[in-house]
């Protein structure tokens, strides 16, 4: 278990959801039973006890009264996939009109020096403080999550290499996310360093024993995912970032499907460098600018490698050389993708308001409910959990495995209820937090099963 996760290690009932046991998932007066139709499962839990049981989660959840904020979220769609693309913030489409209206068709240029300069660091900050523990200076807006891991990853190469020759190994799992596992190849092969593959389950992640058998005096970076693309997998980062401090190495981490649903400690876990998404939990649109963190105590040490005019000291300077700037802009190259960065600002307010503690734990509770609704509806049809059974190692999805999950995705998509399918067999249960309710996880779940059942 991660020890800065305070809802897998408090549990749920210090959220609100304490009226009710969410961890059996036990609804014993829940209202309008008999309404609805009566076909048990395994535990001889009817579909009309689930239905009584999602309406009081729904009712217990401090975070349902934010749901009215995000667009579309009035209709009937069941959206699963939040943690690929979140929905837009009814907030953030005033200030992207407003932005067009005022800033950019107002302000026009003069917008740069008036605060367009400044926002990649206003808001890393704010990404920072709200969602992945780092104090200021360290966090900033970039270029796409892949541009950055290439970019961070090589530094922390070069500059371990630098500091001794002998460390020419990556250290990276395969089931990490293909993006992860293409660059550090590309880095090995362009550097004359190696890749060293860490095996694991499909339906897990890298273990402690698993990091230690892989790192050593070779080893230059490790790369891990905290929460896993693929099954959900939430790491304990504190571990494994020192488990690979212990061996020498410096750590990357990618914190896509961590920021804006799992609590994120960089600065307490001892984080070296780390990458995220703003389009998934953070709701920053699509194709919205990634995050990337370096640690103070190693700005000064890492030369990123696509040197470009916004990453030297004095920007208008127009200078012979490239010089780096001090701090996070060295790790800048071209102009900040200014419109991009502009949505996630309003996640942001909301995380930093309503605190990452309790939107963990309506995670926990909307997980812990996907996965007993699973076990009773889609389990008697040969669907597997191919997620971590316990909370305190599982992110904020879950992964239901059986053979027709292909076919049953592109059903689903064609009557409004939207997962997502990851090869083999996997279909992605996305919850976000902030804007997934219990009922519509119980609508999508039971489209789900008449899908398979219409699939078999
Ligand atoms: C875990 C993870 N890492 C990296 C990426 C790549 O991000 P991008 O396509 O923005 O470069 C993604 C994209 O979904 C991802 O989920």
């Amino acid at each position: 278990m991660t020890t800065a996760d305070p809802a897998a290690s408090s549990g749920p009932a210090s959220s609100g959801f304490g009226a009710h046991d969410v961890r059996s998932g036990r609804a014993p007066h829940a209202p309008n039973a008999q309404d609805a139709p009566q076909t048990r499962g395994p535990a001889g839990i009817s579909t009309s006890d689930l239905e009584a049981e999602a309406a009081v989660l729904d009712a217990a959840d401090p975070l349902r009264i934010h749901r009215d904020a995000f667009v579309g979220a009035e209709t009937s769609l069941v959206y699963f996939d939040g943690n690929s693309l979140g929905r837009p913030l009814r907030a953030s489409v005033e200030r992207l009109t407003a932005f067009a209206l005022d800033e950019w068709g107002g302000r026009l240029i003069r917008g740069w020096d008036e605060s367009w300069m400044q926002l990649p660091f206003d808001i890393g900050d704010s990404v920072g403080r709200a969602a992945i523990g780092a104090a200021s200076g360290q966090t900033v807006i970039g270029d796409s999550t892949t541009v950055l891991l290439y970019k961070l990853v090589r530094a922390a190469f070069d500059a371990a290499v630098a500091a001794d020759p002998s460390r020419v190994e990556i250290v990276v799992d395969r089931d990490n996310f293909p993006t992860d596992r293409y660059l550090v190849e590309g880095i090995a092969a362009e550097r004359g360093g190696r890749v060293r593959w860490v095996e694991v389950d499909l339906a897990g992640g890298v273990s402690d024993g698993a990091l230690r058998a892989a790192v050593g005096p070779g080893t230059a970076v490790v790369l891990l995912s905290h929460v896993a693309y693929r099954s959900g997998y939430l790491a304990d980062a504190a571990t494994l970032t020192r488990i690979a401090h212990d061996a020498g190495a410096l750590v990357v981490w990618d914190l896509c499907h961590s920021a804006g649903s799992v609590p994120v400690e960089a600065d307490a876990w001892d984080c070296d460098l780390a990458v995220g998404c703003t389009y998934k939990y953070l709701n920053g649109g699509p194709g919205s600018p990634a995050f990337a963190y370096v640690a103070s105590r190693l700005q000064e040490r890492l030369a990123q490698p696509i040197q470009g005019w916004m990453g030297t000291a004095d920007v208008f300077a127009m200078g012979p050389e490239y010089r780096p700037a001090q701090g996070m802009r060295r790790f800048l190259s071209g102009t900040p993708p200014i419109v991009g960065m502009l949505a996630m600002q309003d996640t942001l307010a909301l995380i930093e308001d309503v605190g990452i503690a309790a939107i963990r734990a309506k995670s926990v509770a909307l997980t812990e409910f996907a996965v007993r609704v699973a076990d009773e509806l889609l389990a008697p049809l040969g669907v597997a959990v191919a997620s971590p059974r316990d909370p305190a190692t599982r992110g904020g999805h879950v992964t239901l495995s059986h053979p027709a999950m292909r076919a049953v995705t592109a059903r689903l998509w064609a009557q409004d209820v939207i997962p997502d399918y990851r090869d083999p067999g996997g279909l992605r249960i996305g919850l976000s937090p902030l804007s997934t309710s219990f009922a519509e996880t119980l609508a999508g779940l039971r489209a789900v099963e008449a899908a398979i059942r219409a699939e078999s």
